[in-house]
């Protein structure tokens, strides 16, 4: 796991979304008041983007269909028919006033190549 920076804490308002890029991964970053969530950007269904979804509580409601996602586990709750579909999370915290992220080094060096 390899700790990157993403950006300033107020860059990402509370309760919205946004898309940060390391190489070929997109990744869409959340704040949820108080922490921050991390998960790949597309939705699992037809790659709808969800950074620019709904924050409900702990989940994102994708903008295209309203399929809701576990921001925590990364897995769909809604359609509940879909609940062993998923998007990848990753961990996050605050450092010094900066939202961090944590790749797994495999990843990374696939987004890169
Ligand atoms: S693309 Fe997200 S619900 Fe359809």
């Amino acid at each position: 796991m390899k700790w990157l920076r993403v950006t300033q804490v107020e860059n990402i308002p509370v309760r919205q979304g946004r898309v940060v890029r390391f190489g070929s991964l997109e990744l869409a970053i959340f704040n949820l008041g108080g922490a921050f969530r991390a998960v790949e950007s597309r939705c699992p269904h037809k790659q709808g983007p969800l950074a620019d979804g709904i924050v409900a509580g702990d989940d994102i409601i994708c903008p295209l269909h309203n399929w809701r996602i576990s921001l925590d586990s990364g897995f769909v709750k809604q359609p509940k028919e879909h609940a062993e579909t998923c998007v990848k999370s990753f961990p996050c915290r605050v450092e010094q006033g900066v939202v961090m992220v944590a790749i797994p080094e495999d990843v990374l060096r696939e987004a890169a190549a």
